[in-house]
């Protein structure tokens, strides 16, 4: 039986419970519903709705109900249902009959999803908050277990100046921080508890919201009764952090997908995460890495979805509402499966550091270093700039590398260019030399690479 069939004739048509029915997808908030109902009877208890007795009845109905929630027990198939809230209340009306037809009093299924979302919206930004935490250490281990090797670094993908390994692990650190730090920002703003704010006007019954609030471990209750039933900002920004960091993740995997071509030849992963072709018996896809890239389509995809559905809704519920939950667990759960596999793959790196360093050699990444070698003999920046170049020009006709000209051809380009100019030219040298808080050098790495060690509790 429906929770609203008395002021109708008629049953619902088939395709009407397809489109309207939830519980398909909303019976994974049946923990939350629960745990809601169970601090909710005790709120109406208090406001003298029922009795203590009846409160106790239901309270050890609703925490059976739990375990069994908890132990993914519930038989949810045999039940037909419109959603997750009328399957709990159907099931506690069939064990204490009467009783149960009480727990509704002063509540609606408005402030009694938007509170089983939030918690559950709230859990999940927990779990993830970990799965995020697992990347970095796995970032923070290949960081350190390869502190020494020097990879090209790139900008538009051309050979831009070489990097250490350590500094663009750290730069991937730096993009899971931020999204640690907008899990956490956006946890406190939707740590407040709709419940009691009824239908949309509130509840003419005089329960102790605060006091609801604290049981189901929200900071506080959200303030206006129309804004708490129809607040969906919680939904967007969490699809937001999913899609921002599906986005880092994103990047990261394409990186790694380019250092594991042939062509460059960086980095081989491992068996584990990676899949051979059924037709060429030569090949190992970076499908793990690939994967990653595509699931940011749907991830994106849930995001603008909410915010279409969202706009032009009048306050204060409305049905479209109930479109915020599907987009949500799909972009939660690609969210974890990405962040767990993207930690696995990078545990199997394996670096081939003559290749790096090789790769770092060639491509004249140590033109801006001739050019700041000039600006050192007194050649204002733009004229360096321009006789570097033209080495680099003259370098590349001769098919060599910067260093490998002689004196007396570089000579032709500058005469303050001196024997020194070899030693500034080596790679080791150039990157060292960036010691700059931020940058590559050996010093700054070190040191931010000890901070987040200390910071994740990585073990040396
Ligand atoms: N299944 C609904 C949802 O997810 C629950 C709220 C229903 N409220 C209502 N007035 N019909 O949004």
């Amino acid at each position: 039986m429906s929770l609203w069939g008395g002021r109708f004739q008629d049953g619902s048509s088939a395709m009407f419970r397809r489109v309207n029915d939830s519980f398909p997808f909303d019976r994974v908030l049946a923990s939350q519903d629960i745990r809601g109902s169970i601090v909710w009877s005790r709120a109406i208890c208090k406001a003298g709705v029922l009795s203590k007795d009846e409160q106790q009845q239901l309270e050890s109905a609703l925490n059976a109900l739990l375990v069994k929630a908890d132990a993914g027990e519930l038989d949810f198939d045999a039940s037909t249902e419109e959603d997750i809230h009328s399957f709990v209340e159907a099931t506690l009306i069939e064990q204490l009959g009467d009783v149960a037809r009480k727990l509704h009093t002063g509540r609606s299924r408005n402030d009694q999803v938007a509170t089983d979302f939030r918690l559950w919206c709230r859990e999940h930004v927990d779990l993830l908050t970990q799965d995020l935490e697992l990347v970095i250490r796995s970032l923070l281990n290949t960081a350190k277990a390869n502190q020494e090797v020097i990879l090209p670094g790139y900008t538009h993908l051309q050979r831009a100046q070489p990097v250490r390994y350590p500094h663009w692990c750290l730069a991937y650190v730096e993009m899971f921080k931020r999204d640690l730090s907008r899990l956490r920002d956006l946890k406190a703003r939707l740590n407040q508890c709709p419940l009691g704010s009824g239908a949309l006007a509130g509840t003419v019954y005089p329960i102790d919201r605060q006091e609801i609030a604290e049981q189901l471990g929200f900071a506080s209750p959200c303030l206006n009764s129309l804004d708490a039933v129809s607040d969906r900002d919680y939904v967007l920004e969490t699809l937001f952090a999913a899609s921002t960091s599906m986005m880092h993740l994103s990047r990261m995997a394409e990186d790694l997908i380019f250092f594991n071509t042939g062509e460059a030849g960086f980095i081989t992963l491992g068996d584990q995460v990676t899949s051979g072709s059924s037709l060429m018996p030569q090949k190992k896809n970076p499908d793990a890495l690939e994967l990653i890239r595509g699931k940011c389509g749907r991830v994106f995809g849930s995001l603008q979805a909410m915010l279409v559905t969202m706009k032009g809704l009048p306050l204060a519920y409305n049905k479209d509402m109930q479109e915020d939950k599907e987009g949500l667990f799909d972009a939660m759960t690609q969210w974890h499966i990405c962040l767990c596999i993207a930690s696995e793959v990078v545990d199997t790196i394996k670096l081939d550091a003559q290749r790096c360093a090789k790769a770092a050699r060639e491509g004249y990444a140590n033109a801006t270093e001739l050019a700041d070698y000039l600006v050192g003999k007194g050649i204002p920046f733009r004229t360096a700039h321009d006789i570097s170049g033209q080495v680099v020009l003259g370098a590349l006709a001769q098919k060599k590398a910067i260093e490998e000209l002689s004196l007396d051809e570089l000579k032709k380009y500058s005469d303050l260019i001196e024997d020194d100019v070899y030693g500034i030219l080596q790679l080791e040298y150039l990157v060292n030399k960036r010691c700059i808080l931020g940058g590559t050098g050996a010093e700054p790495v070190a040191k931010a690479l000890d901070a987040a060690l200390a910071q994740f509790a990585v073990k040396a």
